[in-house]
């Protein structure tokens, strides 16, 4: 049997997912495949270093020592081809903090910030909810793949102080290639614009896709650019909160590292830095193994939808174990299909709306499961809309 085939019970330990069906609709068995974190075990290597970590007697006040950083940097090189200095590294406790600090930092209110919608709503409020200036660089759908507005996208980088950049993308899976990325990159290069790049999911870019690092296509780019990063959804140590902005420019990174400092976000947690190390000291063969296993989850999906349900668009999944369905064929509206689907078919997909312009009529299905409960939960999407597939 595969690893990744153990159906984990996690009722009753207040996760997110599987814990407050009950709470918010009255009905506590409602399989949910929503919110993006994986049903599978955290790797044995990562919880022996915490369980390690945690024999000791005293859990005082900690720094994070070279074993850290060095985890970190060889990571990056190993996995991504990027060679970084320990210097650049800053910590966070998590990367929606870190969007907003660093959207403190480097801008001011009113000031215009350039999102890519339909995308990871967070990134909405750590621009409104600071006062400065949404402006959509709303995505577009050619030949049934999402793809960038760059017409828009060089009018709208004249005036606009950043682009957060979903990469790859939350929730249209796309893995941006490098010369979509090279183009961003000349945009943003010309109208000195910062990119704050969140690269949560790169080592989660499904074969034959490959991930580019944006600050690594040139020096000139790194010198603009602010990359998020975390072991969270690569390891599912979500819960650990621990992760990283790497910023290689000394001026960018100063003003972030004194925001950092002045809101006293930096202290983190001792288990969540040897989970950190443990997971990129130890975990290639690991994440190889999980890579193959999510592939494999995407494409059992798309061959049973769309055998099952033909009238059902499916985004393709570069990457991310997060997959963007169209439920236009329905013609129902969102707030009919997620009813449905909560109280027909018992299955907790999140909402396309909440992800913004262009959300609309689509569900996100988590596709981080034992492929048995996967199975499960696209039976039910299919008992609950195939009479609507015509
Ligand atoms: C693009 C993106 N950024 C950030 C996060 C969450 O980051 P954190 O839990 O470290 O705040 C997620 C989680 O789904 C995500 O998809």
């Amino acid at each position: 049997m595969n690893a990744f085939d153990a159906i984990i019970d996690r009722k009753g330990t207040a996760s997110i997912k599987h814990d407050l069906a009950k709470t918010i609709f009255g009905n506590e068995n409602i399989l949910p495949m929503w919110v993006a974190d994986m049903d599978f075990e955290t790797p044995s290597f990562v919880r022996e270093a915490v369980i390690e970590r945690a024999k000791h007697p005293v859990y005082g006040y900690t720094f994070r020592d070279e074993s850290y950083y060095e985890a970190i940097i060889g990571w990056m090189k190993r996995r991504h081809q990027w060679e970084i200095s320990k210097d650049w590294i800053l910590f966070s406790p998590g990367v929606v903090p870190a969007l907003n600090f660093t959207v403190l930092a480097l801008t001011a209110p009113g000031d215009e910030i350039i999102v890519q919608s339909p995308v990871y709503f967070p990134f909405f409020t750590a621009i409104s909810d600071h006062g400065r200036k949404l402006v959509n660089n709303r995505l577009v759908v050619e030949n049934q793949t999402y793809a960038i507005d760059f017409d828009l996208l060089e009018e709208q980088a004249k005036t606009a102080k950043m682009l957060v950049l979903c990469n790859p993308h939350n929730p249209v899976g796309r893995s941006w290639t490098k010369p979509e990325l090279e183009r961003i990159a000349e945009i943003c290069l010309h109208n000195k614009v910062i990119v704050l790049s969140d690269e949560i999911h790169n080592d989660l870019v499904l074969p034959p896709h490959k991930h580019t690092v944006f600050a690594n296509l040139s020096p000139e780019i790194a010198a603009i650019t602010i990359t998020a990063h975390s072991p969270s959804k690569t390891f599912n140590l979500a819960g650990l909160a621990a992760s990283s902005l790497i910023i290689s420019d000394e001026k960018l990174r100063n003003i972030v590292k004194t925001k950092i400092q002045h809101l006293h976000l930096d202290m983190g947690n001792i288990f969540g830095f040897e989970a950190t190390k443990a997971a990129f000291i130890m975990g290639d063969e690991w994440l190889n193994d999980l890579v193959k296993y999510l592939k494999n989850n995407v494409m059992e999906t798309e061959m049973f939808l769309r055998e099952q349900l033909p009238h059902m668009l499916i985004y393709p999944t570069e990457a991310t174990y997060l997959m963007w369905l169209d439920f236009g064929f329905t013609g129902l509206d969102d707030k009919m299909i997620h009813e449905k689907l909560i109280n027909e078919a018992g299955l907790w997909l999140s909402p396309g709306k909440d992800f913004g312009s262009g959300g609309e009529g689509k569900m996100r299905l988590n596709v981080a499961c034992p492929l048995s409960v996967l199975r499960d939960g696209l039976q039910k999407i299919v008992m609950t809309f195939k009479n609507e597939n015509n």
